[in-house]
Parts: structure tokens; C-alpha cells; sequence
């Protein structure tokens, strides 16, 4: 028995990513009265709910998990009925619970942000990440060229093989065979500046993430004149519109049809899990598995 609008899950694996890293260095705008147990994604069994059938497998994540309330770095997690969410029984846990946010950021980001079109030229910055990876391969089976950019040569052969793969510290119009007509950047700081210039005019750049800088400087005059626009992509308010799609899209993960890199980390190598993806390291996802 758990309290009425509570579900209890016995939790499989849990995702290490930036918000939590953001939750736990108190750089993020909710944050837990202390002590509180991280973890704002994580897939597991339902031990006892009203609203859940015991034994199936859920992902949760949103409604305060991890942030408000504990989350789900720990053997259980107690979560409102609302986060936790079906997901099909079989499901690889750490997949389900690493899924939604690229694929979801990845999908809103192609088609409704930078609405890239078929023969479109596509540079995708992070492209070895896990929002850059899928970012990539939507971008390709939306009919686009991609031009993938990392920013250590070790990740070079880690970009989908759809696209192309650049050095960041290399960009340039001969690098990347001219113009492009959309940036879709989950690095920004100088990697967005530079990618910027990059741009035809008339372009779009969708702005996902920062984790090589949270500032931009640009010279107005010339920003005026290359008529670029810069559009934010938020999955916090998008995430109702993009959840078929992310669905959609874990299917095909299951399938390989697409592929989403997880790196697995026991409970005992936190520490370790967390290094790699503050350091920029980690390929693609970083998951704790507890099963
Ligand atoms: N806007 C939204 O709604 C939304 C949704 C999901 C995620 N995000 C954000 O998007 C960004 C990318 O997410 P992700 O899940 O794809 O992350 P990720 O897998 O860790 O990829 C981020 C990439 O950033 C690059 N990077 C450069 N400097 C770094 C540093 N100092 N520390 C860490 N990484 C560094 C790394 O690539 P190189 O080694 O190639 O430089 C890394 O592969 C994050 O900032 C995340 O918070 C935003």
C-alpha cells in the first residue's frame, strides 16, 4: 500500500545528466530542501501504486522528481502517480530512461525549431553527444546533408555515420564545403560563435544547449546584416508536443534502427559516471544501473 496519488517503483537503472548536475551544484532555478536524493529520470518495476499495475515497467521523470521531491538515484523512489510512465515491458532500462529528452530535444529541434528541409545543409554541433547524435540522424532522415562537429578528436569516429564529422576547432568555410542553412548547437559558447559565421543569410540557428559556455558575444552590426536567427529550443515546453515523436523514436532505438550511446555506471561508480559527463568525456548518455 502507498499513499493515495503515490506510486512506489523499484528502481532498474537511473540517467546522470546535465540538469542533475545542474540540481546538485545548486546552479539550477528549482531546487531540493536538503537532504534530497537526485535523479530527475529513472526506469524501474512498480512495487505498489493505485494507478499502476504492480510488476510493469515505468519510466519516471517531470512532476518535481529529482528536483522537489527525491528522485531516482537510489534503490526505490516514491513518485507521484503522473511521473511515472508506462513504458513497453522488455524495454532495456537505461534506455528508457535516457531516451525522451534527446529524442524529444532532437525531434523539436529539426522539424518544428530550425524546420529543416529536404536537400537543407545541416551542421550539428555536439554531434557525438546524445542530443547532437539523434540531432543528427533526424536531420539525415529529414532529407538534410550533416555536418557533425566535435570538439576532441577521440569523438571524430563517434559521430552517426550520416553525417560528415568536423573538428570544432577547425570550422571553417572550407572544412565544411561553404554555407549551411541551419546550426542545430548543443555546445554554444565559441563553438556557437564560430558556427554562426558559418551561416547563409536568411539561415537558422536552434540553440539547445550550453555546455561549453552559457554566454555569446555578437557584433550586432554584422548580426544584422547576415540575418540569421537565433531560436531557442526548450523541451520543458515542448515535451507534450514531441512525445509521440519521442516515442516513435524509441521504438526505432529498440529496433537499432537509430542508435543513442549509453554509458553504464554501477551505484558505486556515481562518482566516476559523474566525472565523465562534467568533463565533457562521456559519450553520449550516462546511466546508473542497479539491477
Ligand atoms: N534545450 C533543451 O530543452 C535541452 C534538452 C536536452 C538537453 N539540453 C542541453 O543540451 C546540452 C547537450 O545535452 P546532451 O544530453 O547531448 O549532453 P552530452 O551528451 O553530454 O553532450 C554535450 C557535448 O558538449 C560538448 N562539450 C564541450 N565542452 C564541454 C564541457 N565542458 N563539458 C561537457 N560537455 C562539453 C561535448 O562534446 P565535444 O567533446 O564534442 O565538445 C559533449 O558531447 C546540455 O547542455 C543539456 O543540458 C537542452
Amino acid at each position: 500500500m502507498t499513499e493515495p496519488g503515490l506510486t512506489l517503483v523499484r528502481i532498474q537503472a537511473a540517467q546522470v545528466g546535465h540538469l542533475d548536475l545542474n540540481v546538485v551544484d545548486g546552479k539550477f532555478g528549482i531546487l531540493p530542501d536538503l537532504p534530497a536524493v537526485p535523479g530527475t529520470n529513472a526506469c524501474g518495476v512498480v512495487v505498489a501504486s493505485d494507478t499502476h499495475t504492480e510488476g510493469s515497467l515505468v519510466r519516471i521523470s517531470g512532476k518535481g522528481v529529482g528536483l522537489r521531491r527525491d528522485g531516482g538515484w537510489a534503490d526505490h523512489a516514491l513518485v507521484p502517480d503522473a511521473a511515472a510512465l508506462a513504458v513497453p515491458e522488455g524495454t532495456d532500462p537505461a534506455l528508457a530512461c535516457s531516451f525522451f529528452s534527446p529524442a524529444g530535444t532532437a525531434w523539436a529541434a529539426v522539424h518544428t525549431v530550425a524546420a529543416i528541409r529536404p536537400g537543407e545543409r545541416v551542421l550539428v554541433t555536439g554531434a557525438a553527444g546524445a542530443v547532437g547524435a539523434l540531432t543528427v540522424q533526424v536531420a539525415a532522415r529529414a532529407g538534410a546533408e550533416v555536418i557533425g562537429v566535435v570538439g576532441r578528436s577521440a569523438k571524430l569516429g563517434r559521430v552517426p555515420a550520416s553525417a560528415k564529422s568536423v573538428l570544432a576547432a577547425e570550422l571553417s568555410p572550407e572544412a565544411v564545403g561553404g554555407t549551411v542553412d541551419a546550426v542545430i548547437d548543443t555546445v554554444g559558447g565559441p563553438v556557437l560563435r564560430n558556427a554562426l559565421g558559418l551561416v547563409r543569410p536568411r539561415g537558422r540557428v536552434a540553440l539547445v544547449g550550453y555546455t561549453a559556455g552559457r554566454e555569446l558575444t555578437v557584433d550586432l552590426a554584422d548580426f544584422l546584416l547576415a540575418e540569421v536567427s537565433l531560436l531557442p529550443v526548450n523541451l520543458m515546453t515542448r515535451g507534450r508536443e514531441v512525445a509521440a515523436d519521442a516515442d516513435r523514436m524509441l521504438a526505432e532505438l529498440v529496433a537499432g534502427e537509430i542508435t543513442l550511446p549509453i554509458e553504464r555506471y554501477g551505484l558505486d561508480q556515481l562518482a566516476e559516471a559523474v566525472e565523465r559527463l562534467r568533463t565533457g568525456e562521456a559519450v553520449g548518455k550516462v546511466a546508473l544501473e542497479l539491477t
